[in-house]
């Protein structure tokens, strides 16, 4: 039942986002069903449907087999079917959006959680004698759930997150992570050796390495450092064939495209190897939020992007957009918070905000001064003094969730944030929010083309829009589905254009997905483009010559060419 239900929302759900051939399909047992002959029908669809159980339940059987069969480090332990009693806990353990959580979504027919580099050879081995989708999963924080969906049944999950060593080398300054490592644990693991080196990756201490760095992984310290991408100097990759390589063995081009194409699509990372950045022992943050819509801070808002042209390569900034609780009148009240990390002392940022934005008016007793690991603690908005072992905590509540993003490159009018406060304030909308992160600084001395992260010189700031909700629904998610999309439109002449670009860790099915079962260049390129611009000729290259089959691949993985 729970298996009808998706297949029907998945339907509907590729139709709207206009992926044809699903809905083809879908369309032409439709006109068949209304045909003279359609009598015959039903007796065919039952056949069909206990001859693929039985098919399925043999592949089961025998992709079982041969993973026993294939490995000597006691696999076995760490596989995961449906009749084992852990499996809903350790599927459900690394699922970060409720959407993809529900009964009516598919569950892969057995989880691997992975011990060592042999178990997941041997379950690409498997995988591909038996014609299994693979799907793998580092965070689990993919936004659409790929790492852990997929449309087509059944599938097998490589999940890594017991393949998380992080193993720090001060001397260097470098470090060997295991993909399966959360950000968390690599901030922690290096702060335990040393509390002035860092690495520039995300906020969330939950997110995973897999995933995060295969994105590109944009930071609190990118306007001086880069993001994770940039940071990269080798990587432990099992290929198609199973085959263990390094930044040597796999050639440049390939490494260049792990850094940033897109996660489940060259092979599985096993491990990167990073490079540390200095960071000073006190770092200054502060978290200034100021009422939009009654302090006259929509100005502040427009202001803002003329001033992070200005601002010094130690000064990150993002502005949280979010509804308020209403004033006594009952008015409801958006709300700007300006959220910042300095690689310096209290005194020093003062100095520059005083020079490059003093309409906000930032006084000494808003800003904390600290270290930057617990910089870490404190933006991932844990109580203040917390204790760094908040950062190793994989726990997270689990919402319903929707994401999408944008680039700007010309400031936006201040009339047009108007239309922005209204979509936040309108009715049902309570738990929605913008993000506006400040590019700039080394961001702009970085080549388009050195990796697949093409959002570089230019860019002013990135949009990150995100709407959550609790109740788990067909209406709610059209709702908010709807609400996302139209305020997408809304923005439409006031971002990127030709290509409206989009952020690929904020992976957005809107934007056009693969064909299931054959792909197509030229439909990909729309969503390829909007993610990685002329990178994405690139990208095709390497996996065309590294992937001919596509085995590795998911709704948005970058496809290869044809082999005529
Ligand atoms: P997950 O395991 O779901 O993987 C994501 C994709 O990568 C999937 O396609 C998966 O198959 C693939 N993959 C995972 N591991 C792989 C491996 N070892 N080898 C090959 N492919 C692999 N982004 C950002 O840049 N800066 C930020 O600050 C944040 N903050 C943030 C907070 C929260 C709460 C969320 C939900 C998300 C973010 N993100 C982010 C976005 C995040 O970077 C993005 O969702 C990543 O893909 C998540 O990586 P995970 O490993 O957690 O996801």
């Amino acid at each position: 039942m729970g298996q009808k239900n998706f297949t029907n929302k998945h339907v509907k759900n590729y139709i709207n986002k206009g992926a044809s051939s699903t809905f083809l399909c879908a369309q032409k047992i439709i006109r068949i069903m209304n045909s003279p002959s359609s009598l015959m029908i039903p007796f065919l669809l039952i056949f069909l449907f206990s001859f693929s159980r039985v098919a399925s339940a043999d592949r089961h059987e025998d992709f079982l087999q041969c993973l026993e069969s294939q490995n000597f480090n006691s696999i076995s332990k760490v596989i995961y079917t449906p009749i084992n009693s852990s499996y809903s806990s350790v599927l459900q353990f690394s699922i970060r959006n409720s959407r993809f959580n529900t009964s009516a979504t598919p569950k892969p027919l057995v989880i691997v959680t992975a011990l060592n580099v042999a178990h997941i050879q041997a379950t690409i081995r498997c995988s591909q004698k038996h014609g299994l989708e693979i799907r793998v999963r580092s965070g689990g924080h993919d936004y659409e759930g790929l790492s852990y969906v997929a449309v087509i049944v059944p599938f097998v999950v490589i999940d890594l997150i017991n393949m998380r060593t992080v193993t720090v080398d001060v001397a260097n300054k470098t470090a060997w992570i295991q993909t399966g490592a959360t950000l968390g644990e690599v901030y922690y693991g290096i702060a335990e050796k040393s509390r002035t080196l860092a690495f520039p990756a995300g906020v969330c201490p939950t997110v995973g390495a897999g995933g995060h760095i295969s994105g590109g992984g944009t930071s609190m310290i990118m306007r001086k450092y880069g993001i994770a991408v940039d940071h990269i100097i080798d990587a432990q990759l099992i290929d198609v064939k199973g085959r263990i390589l390094d930044r040597a063995s796999m050639g440049e081009d390939l490494f260049w495209a792990i850094r940033g194409g897109g996660g489940n699509t060259f092979g599985v990372v096993v491990a990167w190897k990073l490079e540390l950045v200095p960071v000073p022992a006190i770092v200054t943050v502060f978290n200034v939020t100021r009422i939009l819509t009654e302090q006259d801070a929509t100005k502040l808002v427009h202001r803002w992007q003329y001033a992070i042209e200005k601002f010094d390569d130690d000064l990150f900034s993002r502005i949280f957009i979010y509804r308020a609780n209403s004033n006594q009148e009952g008015k409801i009240m958006i709300q700007a918070a300006f959220t910042s990390l300095f690689l310096g002392g209290v005194d020093r940022l003062l100095s520059l905000m005083q020079e490059s934005f003093p309409e906000l008016g930032l006084v000494k007793e808003d800003c904390i001064e600290m270290s930057w690991i617990e910089s870490t603690v404190y933006s991932a908005q844990f109580p203040r003094n917390s204790s760094l072992d908040v950062l190793l905590s994989r726990r997270y509540s689990s919402s319903f969730f929707i994401g999408k993003s944008d680039f700007v490159t010309e400031p936006i009018p201040e009339i047009a944030f108007e239309g922005i406060w209204e979509r936040l304030s309108q009715v049902g909308v309570h738990l929605a929010e913008l993000q506006f992160t400040a590019y700039g600084g080394k961001m702009d001395e970085i080549a388009e083309s050195s990796t697949p992260f093409p959002h570089r010189a230019g860019t002013l700031f990135q949009i990150q829009y995100a709407i959550i909700w609790f109740e788990e629904s067909i209406e709610a998610d059209a709702k908010y589905t709807s609400w996302i999309r139209e305020l997408y439109s809304y923005m439409t002449p006031y971002v990127s254009k030709k290509p409206r670009q989009a952020y690929v860790n904020y992976r957005d099915l809107d934007l056009g997905v693969n064909n299931l079962g054959y792909t197509s260049y030229k439909q990909a390129s729309i969503w390829g483009t909007k993610y990685f611009k002329n990178n994405f000729d690139r990208l095709v290259h390497v996996k065309t010559a590294v992937d001919p089959a596509n085995f590795f691949r998911n709704e948005q993985s970058i496809p290869p060419l044809p082999s005529w």
